[in-house]
């Protein structure tokens, strides 16, 4: 066994009930109600970056939630690796469905994880990953083995849109000044399967509300003679795909990176199961885009969908009523080179335009942010491949993500760096689900790997 092996071997109890700890606080950043418990992780966060051996560490104040800064600077003419991950969770609704509270942890045995896994919301999104770091800087300081400089940046509003990130990154270049900027906040294809997440989408939120008559009405009285919101949203949201599944936003795909069909073969290499993901989802078919895989579809197309609708009545039996107003949610993933804000725009104007006289429509953009694609002959691209290499043995598979993480382009056009996606955990963790888990054997293997990286950047930089 070597020295992280053997360091992992002696401390994972310890580790996993840090960690433990850590999920036992509902970080909930969408929650006002949580604000307390928000607060206490990054205070927590910070003494586990002390206790890691950081030299300074600060609890960076901002318009929302603070940001956990903390750094270790073993000699300025080194490389810089700067860690971002985030303390915020999502909420764990719908409650009733997960099979343990979702803040008292417990590790449970799973037949994707023989090891057990830990049941938790942020488990694997991203407290359990971004602990990882925290544990691989604790070997690296105790053992004398950190091979150059290194910074964190731990935020609490990843979950709602990183605005008040943005803002930080932007007054604070010279802080943040770093060679590579490490995150593992995304997932690989399986155990026995590493892939580096090579691009992550773009994303466009909206709400939309469209307002017929002035008050709930008798349906009987009204119905058939004045326009009923929820009928007309739910035409003009069908309206949104055309039978193909293209989206029908006009000049939605005009600017959109066509990958080639070599680029296409490369990526259909993955190792991948069609039936293995039907059966894991209980679909009988998969859906989508004519003429692309699904791996395709869930990665280097953009999509549209509605991520809740309301109005009306929808409590116990039957009320006949036509609502006054009717509401939806609706995202879109981008790809490489569509910005966001003009997708918001164009969105917005064709709504606007396919909604029938008689409804008034409102189209209120929420958060948003650009795609990312990083090139697999960068150094720190190559370092994590090869830190990978040994640990699993294997060469990982460079693969993109159809999630996004908004705040990567940002630092990246701000701080002049490429972003490293070593993700570990996998599809089945269930993130933002009831029950989301982090099995034992990625946090460990995480936590094993990312040494590496260090050691090889190092090497490769000089
Ligand atoms: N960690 C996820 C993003 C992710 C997960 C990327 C798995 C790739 C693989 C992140 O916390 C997240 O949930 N992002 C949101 C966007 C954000 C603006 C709320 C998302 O992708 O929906
Ligand atoms: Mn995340
Ligand atoms: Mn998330």
């Amino acid at each position: 066994m070597n020295s992280i092996q053997s360091y992992v071997t002696q401390h994972k109890d310890r580790f996993i009930n840090e960690l433990i700890e850590l999920l036992k606080i509902p970080s909930i950043s969408a929650d006002s109600a949580y604000k307390t418990d928000v607060l206490n992780t990054a205070k927590a966060v910070k003494i586990s970056l002390k206790n890691a051996g950081c030299d300074t560490v600060e609890v960076c104040e901002t318009e929302g939630y603070p940001i956990v800064y903390g750094e270790k600077i073993i000699d300025k003419n080194l490389p810089t690796v700067l860690v971002y991950g985030h303390y915020d969770v999502q909420p764990p609704d719908p409650l009733n469905l997960w099979t343990s509270p979702p803040f008292e942890p417990v590790i449970k045995k799973t037949d994707t994880h023989p090891e057990g896994a830990i049941y938790a919301r942020g488990a694997c999104d991203d407290k359990g990953q971004m602990y990882m770091h925290v544990k691989a800087l604790e070997f690296m300081t105790s053992t004398n083995q950190l091979p150059c400089n290194v910074k964190f940046m731990v935020e609490g509003e990843e979950e709602i849109g990183s605005s008040n990130l943005a803002i930080f990154v932007k007054n604070n270049q010279e802080k943040l000044k770093n060679d590579v900027i490490l995150i593992s906040d995304t997932g690989m294809i399986a155990n026995d399967i590493p892939s580096i997440t090579t691009g992550l989408r773009g994303l466009s939120y909206v709400e939309v509300e469209v307002t017929g008559p002035n008050r709930d009405l008798h349906s009987g009285l009204y119905g058939g003679a004045v326009a009923n919101p929820i009928n007309v949203l739910t035409k003009m949201i069908a309206s949104l795909h055309d039978e193909n599944n293209h989206i029908t936003i006009p000049e939605f795909y005009d600017k959109i990176e066509n990958l080639s069909n070599e680029e296409r073969a490369e990526m259909a290499k993955a190792p991948f199961s069609l039936t293995d993901y039907k059966d894991a989802l209980n679909i009988e078919a998969v859906y989508g885009e004519t003429g692309y895989t699904t791996n395709e579809r869930n990665s280097i197309r953009p999509t549209l969908d509605v991520n809740g609708i309301w109005g009306g009545y929808i409590g116990e039996g039957a009320k006949t009523v036509i609502a006054s107003k009717a509401y939806a949610k609706i995202s879109m993933r981008l790809v490489p080179n569509q910005d966001w804000e003009e997708i918001t725009e164009l969105f917005k104007t064709h709504f606007e335009s396919i909604a029938p006289k008689g409804v008034t429509i409102k189209v209120n953009p929420h958060h948003g942010g650009q795609g990312y694609v990083t090139p697999i002959n960068s150094i720190g691209y190559q370092a994590a491949s090869k830190a990978y290499q040994e640990t699993f043995g294997k060469t990982p598979i460079p693969q993109r993500s159809g999630g996004s993480i908004p705040i990567v382009s940002l630092f990246e056009e701000e701080l002049k760096s490429k972003t490293i996606l070593m993700g570990f955990g996998l599809d089945s963790d269930a993130i933002h689900s009831p029950n989301e888990h982090f099995g034992i054997f990625n946090y460990l293997k995480g936590i094993e790997t990312i040494p590496y990286f260090y050691k090889y950047f190092t090497e490769l930089s000089k």
